[in-house]
């Protein structure tokens, strides 16, 4: 593949935008591609905001927020990523999205280039299977925030070529400065293998009335010295994707643990997302 200097992002929501971000502050030129003119515009001002929170916590200088800000390119239309030697799909966590991508892409970007997913549990075999170049298509899972965590998972599928998956692992670690584990194509890789059915351990703590949301976050907070609880990091995270990553591990290995309870379908159906719709378990109004 080369060097790596023109990367596309596609989705500019909290992950996409996140990774076009640590990609922009990388050095490289990044196109982003969104779904119409005001969702790119979103993630053009969640990209500005967090550069600024960067700024101000002293991690990078106003030049530097300004030159990663000029290497950013944002469109609605994915054509613009025709010569992009990396392309990052960052869309919602939705298959058929997901695969209609790919095929598009696959038709449009040159034959060299990497396709690489950052789905939370999706396989990538899958999605390979939609394009023409499936030993070019890859998973680089980024955890969120991304700018602050340091971890990429590297998912290779059947058909990923070992020259794919060293380039994708040298642009994770060498580039972007994140630590790479390599994860295998089964849904929910080794991360959110645990994380999920944990958060959806705390849900159903929620819905039998065990304990409050905010009593069991301050139990792993406080007990446990998480981060964050939980509930705050269902939130965090959303709960339409933690939704839609438990459905697809229930889907893989049909265990009770990772079906997700009758609240977060609830919760889901009334909009209430978490921190991105404003209300989840917490209200951010
Ligand atoms: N750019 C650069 N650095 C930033 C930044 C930005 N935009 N925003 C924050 N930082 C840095 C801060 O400077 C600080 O660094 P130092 O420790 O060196 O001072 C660090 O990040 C923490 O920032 P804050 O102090 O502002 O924030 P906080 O302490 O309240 O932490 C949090 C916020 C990072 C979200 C923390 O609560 C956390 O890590 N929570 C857990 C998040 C988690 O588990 N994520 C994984 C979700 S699962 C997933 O992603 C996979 C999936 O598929 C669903
Ligand atoms: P999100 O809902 O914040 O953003 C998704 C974005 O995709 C939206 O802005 C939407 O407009 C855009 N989009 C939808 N269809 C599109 C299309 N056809 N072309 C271009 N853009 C399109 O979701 P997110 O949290 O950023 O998740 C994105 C992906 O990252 C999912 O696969 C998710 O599972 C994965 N992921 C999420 C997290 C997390 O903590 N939220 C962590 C790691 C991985």
């Amino acid at each position: 593949m080369g060097d790596i200097t023109r990367v596309g992002v596609i989705g500019a929501g909290l992950m996409g935008s996140g990774i076009a971000e640590v990609t922009a502050r990388a050095g490289l030129d990044v196109v982003v591609v969104e779904a119409d003119t005001a969702a790119a515009e979103a993630g053009r001002a969640r990209i500005e905001k967090s550069l600024g929170r960067g700024v101000d916590k002293g991690k990078l200088s106003a030049e530097e927020r300004d030159a990663a800000l000029a290497r950013l390119t944002f469109s609605t239309d994915l054509d613009a990523c025709a010569d992009r030697q990396l392309v990052i799909e960052a869309v919602a966590e939705n298959e058929a999205v997901k695969l209609d991508v790919f095929g598009r892409l696959d038709k449009i970007v040159e034959p060299a280039t990497v396709l690489a997913s950052n789905t939370s549990s999706l396989p990538i075999t899958r999605l390979a299977m939609a394009t023409e170049r499936p030993e070019r298509v890859v998973g680089l899972h980024f955890f969120n925030p991304v700018p602050v965590q340091k971890l990429v998972e590297l998912i290779p599928s059947l058909l990923t070529s070992d020259d794919t998956a060293a380039n994708a692992a040298a642009f994770a670690s060498d580039v972007l400065g994140k630590t790479v584990v390599r994860a295998p194509d089964r849904a929910g890789f080794v991360v959110n293998a645990l994380l999920i059915p944990y958060l959806l351990s705390a849900i159903r703590m929620v819905e039998a009335g065990h304990a409050t949301p905010e009593d069991i976050d301050n139990g792993m907070v406080l007990g446990c010295a998480h981060p964050m609880g939980p509930l705050r990091l269902a939130d965090l995270v959303g709960l339409d994707t933690t939704k839609a990553v438990a459905e697809s591990m229930y889907e893989e290995y049909k265990e009770p643990l990772y079906a997700p309870p009758p609240l977060l379908q609830r919760m889901v159906e009334a909009g209430l997302y978490g921190r991105k719709s404003g209300r989840g378990f917490y209200d951010y109004t």
